[in-house]
């Protein structure tokens, strides 16, 4: 067993003992879903890039993976990722690095802005269900791309993107990324109405922006471009980790005590904070962070996913697991992904009473969970399932703990730092 460090051949188990209450300080990371993007951003201009705040996290790799293979210099030493990106790039994303992490596909609006052509892996589904890209591909065909598939393969093709107005079905995180990415550098001005408002949109706007384009509107439901004839490589810093400082969040919650999470952005996490204060936990403001404390058993709430700024389906896992030992019956439905309620069944392991029909979980609270082998199936559930073990009898162990690794650095370490009896383990 390795306490604390990721063993070499990555981690298999998280073992979990029960916890008493947490306190100290903990420092998220930037945001992964923004380093991602911004990753992809990159392909816009040639030069070198220099972006602080990368989590050291499988996902990164793998962007980074598949940008070096496009033929990209990437090195990236502590939190600083540095990308020095050539005048002409190999579009390709090939099936098994989409196949391992989807939000790969991003490379798309970027590969058809800068050199007209793209050939990506076209991407399967997921833990979280059925998980298409039509909204990506309708969007960039109205700013002038064709698509053919063969093969498994997309592939994109167009002279010059044209700015128009896209209207989005529906505000996909995904594709106003890629949308807002490939309008950078078309011909006019496009407005995409209807676009997903996260912060992490944001702070792609405030890169590309930075970049030399001309982009107003981000954060709202309408994003507005005049496009740009070229772009230059800059130095940006990553917005800090929300869903990370949920977790922390949630970890106290469940736990008890008192700790300060420096980094987390209130305002970037609003809906989510009248839910937990609903639930009973308290957060008062530092210089940069909060503090969070939770005394005694939660009150159970009713809970719905939406789009930004609504409660984020990333959450889900977290407040249906607090709500898993609280005073009452929760309800949660889960608007946004069709499939994340799979690791309701690992909760129901360890002693929770939960019962998941389509949209929602209908949460029983009870009064203890026993530990138990369970199976992380995705990066939040697997967070849940160590929270969920801090409050358990006897020891939880995470199988498929690599899931953990590709969205937080350090959970494990951090956890460990506020008191949690947390360690990866080997297998055997
Ligand atoms: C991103 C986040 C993910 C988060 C999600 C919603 C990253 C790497 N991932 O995922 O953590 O949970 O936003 O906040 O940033 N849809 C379609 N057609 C499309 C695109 C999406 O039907 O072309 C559907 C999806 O199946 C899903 C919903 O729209 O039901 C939301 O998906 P989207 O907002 O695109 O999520 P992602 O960008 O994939």
């Amino acid at each position: 067993m390795v306490n604390g460090t990721i063993p070499v051949d990555g981690p298999t188990y998280i073992r979990v003992g029960q916890s008493g209450a947490l306190s100290g300080t903990v420092r998220v990371s930037g945001a992964k879903n923004s380093a991602l993007k911004l990753m992809a951003a990159a392909l816009l201009a040639p030069g070198e890039f220099t972006i602080r705040g990368v989590p050291h996290i499988a996902d990164v790799r793998w962007m980074g993976e598949l940008l070096e293979q496009m033929g990209v210099g990437v090195s990236q030493e502590g939190g600083v990722l540095t990308l020095d990106v050539p005048e002409i790039v190999r579009p390709e994303a090939p099936y098994e690095l989409v196949e391992r992490m989807r939000a790969s596909i991003v490379v798309l609006g970027p590969l058809l802005g800068r050199f007209g052509a793209a050939r990506i892996s076209v991407p399967g589904g997921d833990d979280f269900g059925h998980r298409p890209i039509d909204m990506h591909l309708r969007g960039l065909e109205e700013l002038g791309a064709t698509f053919t598939t063969s093969h498994g393969y997309i592939e994109g093709r167009v002279d010059h993107l044209e700015g128009t107005t896209v209207l989005l079905p529906y505000p996909s995180v995904g594709a106003t990324e890629n949308l807002l990415m490939a309008a950078v550098l078309a011909r006019g001005t496009t407005v995409l109405e209807n676009v997903a408002r996260e912060p992490e949109i944001a702070d792609l706007a405030v890169f590309l922006n930075a970049m030399g384009g001309q982009v107003r509107g981000a954060g709202t439901s309408t994003i507005t471009i005049d496009g740009v004839e070229g772009l230059e490589a800059v130095e940006h810093t990553v917005v800090p980790d929300r869903i990370e400082a949920a977790t922390y969040m949630a970890a106290v919650g469940m736990a008890g005590g008192e700790v300060e999470i420096v980094g987390a952005r209130p305002e970037h996490m609003e809906m989510l904070l009248v839910k937990l204060r609903e639930m009973g936990l308290d957060f008062s403001p530092t210089v940069d962070g909060l503090t969070v404390k939770a005394v005694g058993r939660r009150r159970s709430v009713d809970v719905a996913t939406l789009p930004y700024p609504g409660v984020a389906t990333d959450y889900q896992p977290l407040i249906v697991t607090l709500l898993a030992t609280a005073d009452g019956v929760g309800i949660v439905t889960e608007n946004v992904f069709g499939g994340r309620f799979r690791y309701i069944d690992e909760l129901l392991r360890m002693g929770a009473d939960i019962r998941a029909e389509g949209h929602h979980a209908v949460i029983r609270g009870v009064d203890s969970l026993s530990g138990a082998q369970v199976r992380a199936p995705d990066i939040r559930a697997g967070a849940a399932l160590v929270i969920a073990g801090l409050v358990a009898d006897g020891e939880t162990l995470i199988g498929d703990a690599h899931h953990v690794e590709r969205g937080y650095q350090d959970l494990v370490g951090n956890l460990v730092s506020l008191g949690a009896e947390v360690s990866y383990s080997s297998p055997g």
